[in-house]
Formats: structure tokens, C-alpha cells, sequence
């Protein structure tokens, strides 16, 4: 199986241009600029290869923090730029491109969410809110606490009493997995990540039977039915630091976004990475959906353009004064990290 990643459909049909001129484009602009840039380890490969800072949701969170740079661009998606200005109210955000969502976040409107939690209210519920991060900075105002696949199960672990009960929003998935690691009941927001849930069982399994020592590894927004036959669970840092810790050249079968598969390559390049592919509800066709199409909307053309124009930009809105608050109990002050794995 093939380790290329597909071709991701982008907002425009820019004319070509060599990667290796928009790179060096992009080192003169973050100078004159004063611009440092962070980039998701779901971002294609050479936007993470020009980035100052990679990683998972967690650590560009804190990363953003220690930014010392007038402007900071976000390769990612909307949500995280909104939470890296939240988090430097005073530095100048800018993302490549505003249509880069997430079908977690647009899962739960704030209008939405507000209204169930009054529900649950008059039906005289003693509940927190524990937010994913893949939702808007308007959902984040209305939670008691965020967490990422980073940090989520000891957040919960050490920070909500036993005795009250818990609406995690918005990933069923995610909240599922959550149960079963903390022992927590909880309800849960019907939402899921487009990319995660689509993974096909059929294709891993025939993947395992073809490699029979190969090891699989699942981001836990991925479905039950993926989860269970996975052998390490983890966010996209925890995926990265477990195959680093195999030091014997292994296989491993990758079920999460396929982009995951450059940071793996460098943090450990004596391993195999072999995709996980997708399948398409309506047809039952295997697919190039492990490619989320909000990632990919970032390219280098974009993070050149949006550092020379000095847009898209993310601006202040009033909810984020709220929103900063729980982010920065929920990140910055979070319970102490267990070693990598779960
Ligand atoms: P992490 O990198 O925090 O594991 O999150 C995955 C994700 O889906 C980001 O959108
Ligand atoms: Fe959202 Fe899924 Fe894309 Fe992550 S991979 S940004 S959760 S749609």
C-alpha cells in the first residue's frame, strides 16, 4: 500500500509555483514580518518542514503562548486560530484560509448547545461542560472546561468531581473512548470528525492479515469498532512519541488523518507507515477521505499570501473574554501529564 498522500482538494486552482521559491518567499516575509508560524501535524508535509512550531492541538496551544513575534500565522484549522488569538490577545492572528473548519465544530452550535444545557438545567441536572477543543470560541465561553486528545482523560481524572455529571461536547467518539479510560458516565453530543469516522474495518482488517506483526495505532476520535481492534490509542503527539518508542523497525497500520504519516516518518524513520484508507458511506467505496479537506486547504501559496497581505486575520470578538478563562484553566494550568500512552 501506498504512503503518498492523495491529491486533497483546495479553495482555488492557483497556477503552479515552485514549493522551493515559495519557501524561501516565506523565510524573507516571517522576517520582515516579525511572524513566527505554527503548523498541525495534519498539514501537508511541507508547510510542517517551514513551520517554527509543529505539533498536536495541546502543545500549539502552549506554543502559541511563548510566541515572541508581533504575528503569529496558524496552519491549521479555524478553531485553532481562534484559540492561539484568545490565548495573545495582543499579537496579530492570521490563518491561510477562513474556510478551513472542522465538521467537529460546526457539530455544535453555541444557539444549540445553550439550549440543551438549559434543558438539562430544568430537569434540575447537576452537569459540567467539557468541550473538545475542535469547537468554536462561542461554544468555548459556554463550557466549564476544555480538553484535547492530549490531555482530556487526566483533565477529567483530577479536575471533575465524582459527583457531578458530565456533557462532553462535541465528539461521540471521543467521549465514548472517554468513558471507558475515566469509568465516567457521561452524555453525550451526537458529533463526529469526518475524517475518523469513516475509516474502513474491512480494509484495516485485510491490512493486518497481509502484515500479522504490524501494529495498529488509532487517534481516539476514530469509531468503536476501529478502537477496539487498535493496539495504542493516543492523540496525534501520543501516536508520535509511542512509535518513537519502538525502537525495532515495525509496521504500523496509521488510522488517522494521513498527513499524521510526515511527523511519524521524521520522529522515527526506521518504521513502516502504512494508511489506514476510508470508505464512502453511499457507495462502500474505498476513498481518499483520510485526508481531512479543511486541512488541506492550507498550502504554501496561502501561508505566503496571508503573511505578504497580512489577512485572513483572526479579530477579537466579545465571547472570547470568557472563552480565555476556561482555555486557560483547562491548558495552561492542566493536571500533571502521565507518560505517552493511555
Ligand atoms: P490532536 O492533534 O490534538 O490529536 O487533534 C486531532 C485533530 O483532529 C485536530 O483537528
Ligand atoms: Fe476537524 Fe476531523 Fe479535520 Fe480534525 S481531522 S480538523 S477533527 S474535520
Amino acid at each position: 500500500m501506498s504512503t503518498e498522500l492523495p491529491i486533497a482538494p483546495t479553495s482555488t486552482d492557483a497556477p503552479y509555483e515552485d514549493p522551493l521559491d515559495l519557501m524561501d518567499e516565506i523565510d524573507a516575509l516571517k522576517k520582515e514580518k516579525d511572524a513566527t508560524i505554527l503548523a498541525h501535524f495534519y498539514t501537508d508535509g511541507e508547510i510542517q518542514d517551514i513551520a517554527d512550531f509543529t505539533g498536536d492541538s495541546l502543545k500549539l496551544a502552549r506554543d502559541a503562548t511563548k510566541v515572541t513575534t508581533s504575528t503569529i500565522v496558524f496552519a491549521g484549522v479555524h478553531f485553532m486560530g481562534e484559540s492561539a488569538k484568545i490565548m495573545n490577545p495582543e499579537k496579530t492572528v492570521l490563518i491561510p484560509d477562513l474556510l478551513a473548519g472542522c465538521s467537529l465544530a460546526e457539530s455544535c452550535p453555541p444557539d444549540k448547545l445553550a439550549a440543551f444545557q438549559e434543558e438539562l438545567r430544568a430537569q434540575g441536572r447537576d452537569f459540567v461542560t467539557v468541550a473538545y477543543i475542535n469547537t468554536s470560541a462561542a461554544v468555548k465561553s459556554l463550557c466549564d472546561w476544555i480538553v484535547t486528545s492530549g490531555n482530556a482523560r487526566e483533565l477529567i481524572e483530577q479536575q471533575v468531581p465524582k459527583d457531578k455529571e458530565i456533557l462532553f461536547v462535541p465528539d461521540q467518539h471521543l467521549g465514548r473512548y472517554l468513558m471507558e479510560v475515566t469509568g465516567r458516565d457521561m452524555i453525550l453530543w451526537p458529533g463526529s470528525c469526518m475524517v475518523h469516522e469513516i475509516f474502513s474495518l474491512q480494509d484495516l482488517n485485510r491490512a493486518k492479515r497481509r502484515n500479522p506483526d504490524s501494529i495498529i495505532i488509532a487517534h481516539p476520535e476514530c469509531p468503536h469498532n476501529i478502537l477496539e481492534v487498535s493496539d495504542f490509542i493516543g492523540g496525534t503527539e501520543k501516536l508520535r512519541q509511542f512509535c518513537m518508542s519502538k525502537t525495532e523497525p515495525t509496521t504500523f497500520l496509521v488510522a488517522t488523518e494521513v498527513a499524521m504519516i510526515h511527523p511519524l516518518k521524521q520522529a522515527a524513520p526506521q518504521h513502516e507507515y502504512v494508511p489506514v484508507p476510508g470508505i464512502m458511506a453511499d457507495s462502500g467505496e474505498t476513498c481518499a477521505c483520510n485526508r481531512c479537506p479543511h486541512m488541506a486547504r492550507n498550502t504554501l501559496q496561502k501561508v505566503r499570501d496571508c503573511l505578504r497581505d497580512g489577512g485572513p486575520e483572526i479579530t477579537w470578538q466579545p465571547f472570547f473574554d470568557k472563552a480565555k478563562e476556561v482555555l486557560e484553566r483547562s491548558l495552561l494550568e492542566s493536571p500533571k501529564q502521565p507518560p505517552a500512552g493511555d
